[in-house]
């Protein structure tokens, strides 16, 4: 079963639900994410302010993923940096979408850093996580052009169309393993 964390609002989640994929529980860093007014599947948040420190809010959220039978965790646009605390508890089933090619421009402002740069060519990456920003093996990259007069919200609207249709897909071919 799967595991959706978002800190946002969760157009990527609304895809795979969409798609008909076995989710079993939302979780969020936030409380007040939008993303969790979307489903009818248990959601819970787990704010850094009401755990001692990022290691035990992080535990507390692996311990609850796996109460709801969660073995394949989805990260869609969750915006925390996760601990070995929650990644030794899923290991090598922890997925992430992230709006550009990655390795370039990994981090929280990939689309602004993207545009301020002059790139003629962006996309989509599916990719393994492990302890870095954005950094794990990608599983599945799909491009999308810049187009002159593009912004930030043009192009992060462009790359989220391509996101809703691969992150389904590898989720999909993830939970047949
Ligand atoms: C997506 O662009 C994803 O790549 C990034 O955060 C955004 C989340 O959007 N990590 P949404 O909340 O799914 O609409």
């Amino acid at each position: 079963m799967i595991g959706v964390l978002v800190s946002g609002e969760g157009t990527n989640l609304q895809a795979l639900v969409d798609a008909g994929l076995p989710i079993a529980a939302v979780a969020s860093n936030r409380d007040d994410a939008p993303a969790l007014a979307r489903v009818s599947i248990p959601t819970r948040a787990f704010e850094l302010g009401d755990y001692d420190d990022r290691a035990a809010r992080d535990e507390a959220m692996a311990e609850w993923l796996r109460a709801q039978g969660v073995d394949l965790v989805v990260l869609a646009g969750y915006m925390h940096l996760l601990t070995p605390a929650f990644l030794e508890r899923f290991p090598a089933a922890i997925v992430n979408v992230h709006p550009s090619l990655l390795p370039s421009f990994p981090g929280a402002h990939a689309v602004e850093e993207q545009i301020a740069a002059g790139v003629t060519e962006s996309g989509a990456t599916v990719h393994l996580v492990d302890e870095g920003i954005d950094s794990g093996p990608i599983l599945a990259q799909e491009r999308v052009p810049v187009l002159e007069g593009d912004t930030p919200a043009t192009l992060h609207a462009r790359i989220k169309r391509v996101e809703h249709e691969l992150l389904p897909k590898v989720v999909r071919d993830l939970c047949a393993r």
